[in-house]
């Protein structure tokens, strides 16, 4: 009996203290509703409700802590703005000061814990796919778009793009404060700047994941193309990538040979997008070097980044890959997701595709101008207009996927790094060290001389080129 006297006595005097002024007031009443809201969420969810949603996840995961922390600074802040009154009060409480002091430890522990709680809530969302992927909707919308089509759909964000450990998340979250920031405030920088200025190295995230020295050995490629021809003509180039890596009896080779823990290879690129790469030193695990450099480069290391070469080196794209017009329309024919049997079909999807759309009317554009090629050529069977609703469905979705005006993201703003066009920034046969020893490069003389083969074949044997059928993929068994 006289114990609960005394606690209803202390919700009483807890009550008042609360209500002494008005910031302590409006201070404890947000703290409230946001344990409310927070409740309400959770039940929602423990009921099979929609917790997915991006915007339940930025009211639970960054609202509710916010408004919850809001009011429990307010509170305080109230009590000592407004001592005066407080003391008054206090003293005409004076006679149970010791629950007052067990009743605010009470109350304390169950702050910490209700913060721990939302904290929780919040640092584990700030940290998933969803919050990345969503909740800066527009800016970040290709790259989503790019990742759920990647080998590594169901990797994190956070795997490849947060160092593991405190220091990396508090990083993190400094560097994410920002981006919000220019978010909210519409000031980003379109498209988003690639190379990403602090990418956490590959051995931190990917090599978490893979293992270096794995001997991948020789992969088989094939890759189709096609015309724009009439008839859609085909051909393919048949390649033997020489992945290698590090063999049973030690030998680093191929391609891989660049991440082989004993090198270490250095360069510093002429431009913020690093297309340009004027020095290059290897660093072998005895201690000796080799420096190349671009014609007319000086061979001390030039000013500027000096970037140890990486996995994202060359795969650049592994979680983000975005199409060529060319190479995208190759796939989806490959595919049989165009039909190859309308007459000119890459011709006029080539066009559709590389006309100015917004993303509102890239759809309907596209459609337009497929119909309209195709009415031309007289009436159309019911046979054909199916192929051509088709293909209208896959070339608009291959814009879609790729081109973002507003983020100023057309074509080949993310260029794949794993092709020529990223090797051949070191591999143009024109970086040569200061004894004139030079790195390969393609030697670009006729297809029949065997010194261009066998410059190609460092990288991958060419077993087929440009051919329309190439026998060795009847050899193979693999004839399309
Ligand atoms: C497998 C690793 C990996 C995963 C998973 C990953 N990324 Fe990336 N991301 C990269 C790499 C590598 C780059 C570009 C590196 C470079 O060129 O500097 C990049 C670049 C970016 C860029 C800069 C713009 C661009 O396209 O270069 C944004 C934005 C981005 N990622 C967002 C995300 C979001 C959002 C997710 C999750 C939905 C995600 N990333 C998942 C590896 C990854
Ligand atoms: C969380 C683990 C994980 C991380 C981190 C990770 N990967 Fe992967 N990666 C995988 C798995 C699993 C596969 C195989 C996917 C499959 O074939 O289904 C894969 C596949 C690949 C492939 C082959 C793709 C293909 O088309 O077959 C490449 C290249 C690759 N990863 C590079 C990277 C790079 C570069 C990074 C760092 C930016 C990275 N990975 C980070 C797990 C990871
Ligand atoms: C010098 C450029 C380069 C570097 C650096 C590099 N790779 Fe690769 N990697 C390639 C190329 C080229 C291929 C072959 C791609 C293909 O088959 O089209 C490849 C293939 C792969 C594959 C797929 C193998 C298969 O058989 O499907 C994986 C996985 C991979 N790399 C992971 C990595 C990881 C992880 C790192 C960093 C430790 C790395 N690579 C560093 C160029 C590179
Ligand atoms: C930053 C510069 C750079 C880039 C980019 C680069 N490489 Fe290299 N690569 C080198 C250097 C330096 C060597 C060592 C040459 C030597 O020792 O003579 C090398 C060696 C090689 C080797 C020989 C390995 C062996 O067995 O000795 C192959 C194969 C190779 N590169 C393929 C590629 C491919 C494929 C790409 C693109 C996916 C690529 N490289 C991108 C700098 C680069
Ligand atoms: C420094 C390494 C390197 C050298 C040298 C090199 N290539 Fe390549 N090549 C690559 C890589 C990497 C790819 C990309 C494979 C892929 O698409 O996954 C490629 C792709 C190709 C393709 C397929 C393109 C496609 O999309 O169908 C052809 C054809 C080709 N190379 C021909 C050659 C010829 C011919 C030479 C010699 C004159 C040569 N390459 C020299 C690295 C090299």
């Amino acid at each position: 009996m006289a114990s609960s006297a005394t606690t209803t006595g202390t919700i009483v005097r807890i009550h008042r203290l609360l209500r002494s002024n008005w910031i302590t007031s409006a201070g404890a009443a947000l703290m409230t509703l946001a344990v409310l809201g927070f409740v309400t969420v959770f039940a929602m969810h423990a009921m099979g409700g929609a917790w997915a949603g991006p915007y339940i996840g930025i009211i639970t995961g960054l609202a509710l802590p916010a408004l919850f922390v809001l009011g429990m600074v307010m509170v305080p802040a109230g009590l000592f703005l407004y001592r005066k009154r407080l003391n008054e009060r206090l003293e005409a409480l004076a006679d149970k000061p010791v629950s007052l002091a067990r009743a605010v430890v009470v109350l304390t522990a169950i702050n910490f814990a209700a913060i721990g709680t939302l904290g929780y809530t919040g640092a584990h969302y700030m940290s998933s796919v969803q919050f990345c992927g969503t909740a800066c909707h527009a800016a970040m919308d290709p790259e989503y778009v790019a990742f759920q089509r990647s080998p590594h759909a169901r990797v994190d964000c956070v795997a490849c793009h947060v160092a593991p450990g405190t220091k990396g998340y508090i990083e993190a979250k400094l560097n994410g404060t920002k981006q919000l920031y220019g978010f909210l405030t519409d000031n980003y920088r379109r498209p988003i700047p690639t190379p990403v200025e602090h990418l956490v190295p590959a051995k931190d995230t990917c090599e978490r994941c893979h293992w270096p020295e794995k001997y991948l050995g020789t992969k088989l490629k094939v890759k189709s193309h096609y015309r724009e021809d009439e008839s859609v003509s085909g051909f393919t180039n048949v390649l033997l990538m020489r992945t290698g890596g590090t063999r049973a009896d030690g030998q680093t080779v191929g391609i891989h040979w660049h991440v082989n823990p004993d090198v270490t290879i250095e360069y510093v690129a002429s431009d913020e997008k690093r297309t340009r790469i004027p020095w290059i030193r290897v660093v072998r695990k005895d201690g000796s070097e080799m420096v190349f450099t671009s014609p007319g480069a000086s061979h001390d290391a030039p000013a500027g980044e000096r970037r140890k070469m990486d996995c994202n080196d060359c795969h650049n794209r592994s979680a983000h890959a975005f199409d060529l017009p060319d190479a995208a329309l190759d796939n989806a024919l490959a595919a049989g997701l165009i039909p190859r049997d309308l007459p000119f079909v890459k011709k006029y999807a080539m066009e559709a595709l590389t006309t100015d759309w917004t993303r509102d009317n890239a759809k309907e554009g596209i459609r337009q101008h497929l119909q309209q090629a195709y009415a031309k050529s007289g009436q159309l069977d019911e046979t054909t207009r199916q192929k051509l609703e088709k293909a209208i469905e896959e070339v608009a979705a291959i814009w879609l996927r790729n081109v973002w005006p507003e983020r100023k993201l057309g074509w080949n703003e993310y260029p794949d790094l794993a092709t020529h066009v990223g090797c051949f920034r070191c591999h143009d046969g024109k970086h040569v060290t200061s004894s004139g020893h030079a790195l390969f490069g393609p030697d670009l003389t006729a297809s029949s001389n065997p010194s261009r083969d066998a410059s190609c074949d460092r990288c991958h044997v060419v077993l087929s080129e440009n051919e329309e059928d190439p026998a060795v993929l009847e050899s193979l068994g693999l004839r399309r």
